[in-house]
């Protein structure tokens, strides 16, 4: 496996001049994650490992405010459970920007963007049920859940996620350690 040093990161698209896109992506993640009614039978927790589920957007549509139908259209949703302790590691997802709505328990993210020189710049938040964070492309952020009670989150990617790079931070700064392919990983 190879490991390569990063240009500078793009900066979280959390300022009034970011896209639209990603601002969408937050409205339908927080709109799905209020929806319990659509999701709560389905979920499951897997003490082996974070279990996810593809929604469908054509069963979701018609239980959604049509505003946001352009947006579901576009958009590759995904349903996670969080036991105690289970995490991802510091990843990006590519060229999608997208959205993750929490809908139960608290998760924790750190986000990871340029700093100065070869520093990254590092910030971690606890989200409890109700947050949303919303990024562009190319956001390195790790979501861990590290509290005692299990966590639910839906997450909105658009375009739909191909890839995500994972990371580590050393001495030369933020380094990419792996690639996961859609289709290939998981
Ligand atoms: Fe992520």
């Amino acid at each position: 496996m190879t490991s390569t040093a990063l240009s500078p990161l793009a900066p979280a698209r959390t300022d009034a001049a970011a896209s639209t896109a990603p601002a969408g992506a937050a409205a339908l993640a927080v709109a799905l994650a209020i929806r319990t009614d659509l999701w709560a039978d389905r979920v499951e927790y897997r003490e082996e490992s974070r279990w996810t589920s593809l929604l469908d957007p054509a069963e979701l549509a018609p239980a959604l405010d049509p505003s946001l139908h352009a947006e579901l259209h576009d958009a590759q949703i995904w349903l996670l459970s969080w036991l105690p302790g289970q995490g991802t590691p510091l990843h990006d997802h590519g060229s999608s920007a997208g959205a993750f709505a929490v809908a139960r328990g608290t998760l924790t993210e750190r986000v990871v963007s340029r700093g100065t020189g070869s520093t990254p710049h590092q910030s971690t938040a606890d989200l409890a049920a109700g947050r949303v964070r919303f990024f562009g492309p190319h956001y390195v952020h790790q979501v861990v859940n590290t509290l005692h009670d299990p966590a639910v989150s839906v997450h909105v990617y658009a375009p739909r996620l191909s890839l995500m790079n994972t990371y580590r931070i050393d001495d030369s700064g933020l380094v990419r350690i792996g690639t996961e392919r859609a289709g290939v990983d998981w």
